[in-house]
């Protein structure tokens, strides 16, 4: 059976993420935010997933929000003292303004459309505080080009058999992750994830049309800027004057 993104992926979402430092990919979103923002700034997570990312920005800033599109990444998180909203990233429902507002892991990869990114950036323009940041991470087609063969993987995690197979399609510069969690119950499910792998000039000429100014895009966890190598890019926008 074939179910939408993470509906099932959010059972074994922690097994999947065993391996990445949410603490140091923290601190790097933590430092960007330092540069710009106070203790008690309005803070939007844009695709928070199960608040991995939430619990240890939280720490610092209280004054957060949380939204994801997916319902099952939300409510298998169990930080229940977090305000979460389940809602499209491009469709935002919100009126109160953010002084800064971030998204982490690829998550704006999940983007397919041109038309949709620019709408995700109008959206933002519409939140984002006069003097506000918004700072995110986009997968480079150099970090797809090395799964562009199809590899695939296997774990286990809660009760859960998982494999994930990475294929990169280079035409139409798509990169797709498909995964098959089966339960010890006998329950076997399919996900097929697919992320948009722009080209970096898309996103600042969209930013641009949506009335945001890129003020730093640096090779993602350093503050250098990005290079033609580098596999992720970390943008750094606000409002243009
Ligand atoms: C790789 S996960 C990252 C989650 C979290 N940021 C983290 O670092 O663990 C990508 C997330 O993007 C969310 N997502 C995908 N498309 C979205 C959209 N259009 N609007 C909001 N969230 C979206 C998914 O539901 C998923 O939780």
């Amino acid at each position: 059976m074939k179910v939408k993104p993470y509906e099932k992926l959010s059972l074994v979402y922690n097994g999947l993420m065993k391996n990445v430092d949410y603490k140091n990919w923290s601190n790097y979103i933590l430092g960007i935010a330092e540069e710009y923002i106070e203790d008690r700034a309005r803070v939007l997570e844009l695709a928070a997933g199960n608040f991995k990312m939430a619990e240890l920005i939280t720490r610092k800033y209280k004054n957060y929000v949380g939204t994801d599109i997916s319902f099952s990444m939300l409510s298998s998180s169990n930080h229940n003292n977090l305000k979460k909203i389940c809602c499209d990233m491009s469709e935002l429902p919100l009126k109160e303004k953010y002084d800064f507002v971030f998204s982490a892991f690829d998550s704006i990869n999940y983007i397919l459309k041109q038309k949709s990114l620019l709408k995700l950036f109008k959206e933002v323009y519409l939140i984002l505080a006069d003097d506000g940041i918004f700072t995110f991470d986009v997968s480079l087609e150099n970090n797809s080009i090395k799964f562009s063969i199809g590899n695939t993987t296997e774990d286990y995690y809660n009760g859960f058999y998982f494999t994930r197979t990475n294929k990169y399609n280079k035409r139409n510069k798509i990169h797709y992750n498909s995964f098959i969690i089966s339960h010890d119950s006998g329950s076997k499910v399919k996900e097929v994830h697919k992320q948009k792998i722009y080209d970096i000039r898309t996103y600042f000429k969209l930013a641009e049309e949506a009335g945001l100014i890129t003020e730093a895009c640096y090779e993602c966890f350093t503050f250098n800027d990005v290079k033609p190598e580098s596999e992720r890019a970390q943008f750094v926008m606000k409002k243009a004057s």
